[in-house]
């Protein structure tokens, strides 16, 4: 009786959803705008309002692939036999986010006949740490998001040529419902960092490497010894490649890998990764680091709804994916009720460098106590990553599911907050034109967030730790010099610029 009664509000949510979506196309596709649109939330305020914001989204890059698929079509096949997704891309092309009418209503069609059989049942969540097929079934009608493909390009971004999915996971076709990607970024002498990721991960990884002139070598090396000489196929399974450089710092050689991946790595030398940081090429031509454009390459290549754009020095908490997805998929308040854009910031910390890093937020606690661990960059820049309630968050006692655990704004005392998040696509992108060394490079986005007024879902269980290794402030007078003009630059340029396009709002700060 109450299952009954259950589904048939449910259904009728879903069909006053599909009048109100189809609305929504009609008025999108009559607006030639390109860019991200905002749309009436739908009735039950779901994630799902979030993907069709951006429905009118004109792709940017246009094809300019140069080396055929055939391992991706190879790994498509693989996985379509087994899963037979209601939404699968057909084509080459990227799984569109042009989507005309006539090809909405076939999605929402294709999607109808998986709530018949998803009734009441299917939130019966009995392991956090994994996602049944009832609560993935629920997630793909509530995100209502789009697949991608994942087919190796070279693309041009500005002054910078990217191979996108240069060397690609094994994992095959994902639905964008199904995990979350961590998107992250680094130059090769970085790359140890990887293995330790993706065990806690255990979920794609999109990972942009800058390798200009002769660090594509290393680079190559690299990647490969970490699929060939680690011992366990983790990073091959999760990990998706992409490197990029500038066209004034263009390698000798652009190494194929559907040659070089056929040949085992030699394992016996040390990992090519392992060298002094300022023997790179980048080091010796004084390059700067272009972080926000590996940030928003390894960002734009995930194929999953929910990102985890990251720092690849932050390991985090085990459990994360299938936890975060269980919450997400019970939808409960705030997440049924804030109609406003979100994102769900994870907490940082930092631990001693022999200091065994924390799997649980109970052994996080202990460490806080005997300060084996501290709250990130505490030593470096105190209020940079103080976060909304932080004190509130280290004494609460760890819970058997994940939730949110406080909406903050980045406002007030916040108003420099530098959060590390899960998003989606539809979050603001990190300006270009900064760099690493530069500092700030994520406070325009920032800006952004705020000014679109994001709520700042902070999750309670879940947590990001920093390599084992305590920072402490140490003066550097070329960085400060480089810091000192980026700063002028975000000030006196960039500042009016987001005013313009993004507009104001009152506590919103850089
Ligand atoms: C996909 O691309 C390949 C090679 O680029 C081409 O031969 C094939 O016809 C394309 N398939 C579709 C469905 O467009
Ligand atoms: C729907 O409910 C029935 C009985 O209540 C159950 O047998 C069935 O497995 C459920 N289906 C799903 C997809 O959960
Ligand atoms: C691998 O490299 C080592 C030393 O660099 C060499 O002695 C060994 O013969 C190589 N093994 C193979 C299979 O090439
Ligand atoms: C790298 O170079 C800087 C300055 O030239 C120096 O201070 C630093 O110790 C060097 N680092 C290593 C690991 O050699
Ligand atoms: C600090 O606490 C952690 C977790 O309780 C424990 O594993 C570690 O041994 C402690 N370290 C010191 C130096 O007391």
């Amino acid at each position: 009786m109450l299952n009954n009664r259950r589904n048939f509000i449910f259904r009728v949510s879903i069909v006053i959803n599909i009048v109100v979506l189809l609305y929504a196309a009609m008025h999108l596709s009559s607006n030639s705008t390109p860019g991200v649109e905002w749309v009436p939330i739908t009735v039950d305020g779901s994630e799902r309002s979030a993907e069709f914001r951006y429905i009118n989204r004109e792709e940017i890059h246009n094809d300019t692939d140069t080396r055929p698929p055939e391992s991706s079509v190879r790994n498509f096949e693989e996985s379509t036999s087994q899963k037979t997704p209601s939404t699968m891309p057909t084509t080459n092309k990227t799984a569109s986010s042009t989507a005309s009418i006539p090809e909405l209503e076939k999605k929402i069609i294709s999607v109808l006949p998986e709530l018949e059989t998803s009734n009441s049942t299917a939130l019966e969540i009995d392991d956090e740490d994994a996602l049944n097929p009832a609560t993935l079934a629920y997630l793909r009608t509530l995100l209502g998001c789009n697949d991608k493909d994942m087919l190796p390009q070279t693309i041009q971004r500005g002054e910078y040529w990217v191979l996108k999915n240069f060397v690609r996971a094994d994992h095959g076709f994902i639905q964008c419902h199904e995990s979350i990607t961590y998107t992250t970024h680094a130059g090769f002498e970085f790359l140890d960092n990887v293995q330790p990721l993706v065990e806690r991960w255990m979920a794609p990884v999109s990972l942009a490497i800058h390798a200009p002139g002769a660090d594509m070598g290393p680079t190559v090396n690299s990647i490969r010894y970490l699929r060939d000489c680690l011992g366990n196929e983790l990073i091959k399974q999760y990990v998706t490649f992409h490197v990029f450089f500038s066209h004034k710092n263009l390698p000798s050689s652009i190494p194929n890998p559907d040659i070089f991946l056929q040949t085992p790595y030699n394992c016996t030398a040390k990992p090519p990764y392992d060298v002094n940081a300022n023997s790179t090429y980048m080091k010796a031509k004084s390059l700067l680091y272009p972080v926000n454009v590996a940030r928003n390459i390894a960002r734009e290549a995930a194929v999953t709804h929910f990102i985890l754009p990251s720092d690849i020095e932050l390991y985090p908490s085990p459990n994360l994916v299938p936890r975060f997805l269980n919450m997400i998929a019970r939808n409960a308040k705030p997440l049924s009720t804030s109609t406003r854009p979100r994102v769900f910031p994870i907490s940082i910390f930092e631990v001693g460098a022999k200091a065994q890093v924390p799997s649980t937020k109970n052994e996080l606690q202990g460490m806080l106590a005997n300060k084996t661990a501290i709250p990130f960059h505490k030593f470096v820049c105190p209020n940079c990553h103080n976060i909304p309630q932080g004190q509130q968050w280290m004494n609460a006692p760890e819970t058997n599911q994940m939730d949110v655990f406080h909406v903050g704004k980045r406002r007030g005392k916040f108003v420099h907050w530098e959060p590390i998040f899960i998003g989606t696509h539809q979050d603001p992108y990190y300006d270009e034109r900064l760099s690493w060394e530069g500092k700030k490079d994520k406070m325009t986005q920032g800006y952004i967030l705020c000014v679109k007024d994001y709520d700042f879902m902070i999750l309670n269980n879940a947590f990001l730790i920093h390599k084992p290794g305590i920072k402490h402030y140490v003066k550097n007078e070329k960085r400060d010099k480089i810091a000192g003009k980026q700063s002028l630059f975000i000030k006196s340029v960039i500042m009016p610029q987001l005013k313009t396009l993004f507009g104001t709002r009152n506590g919103c700060a850089l």
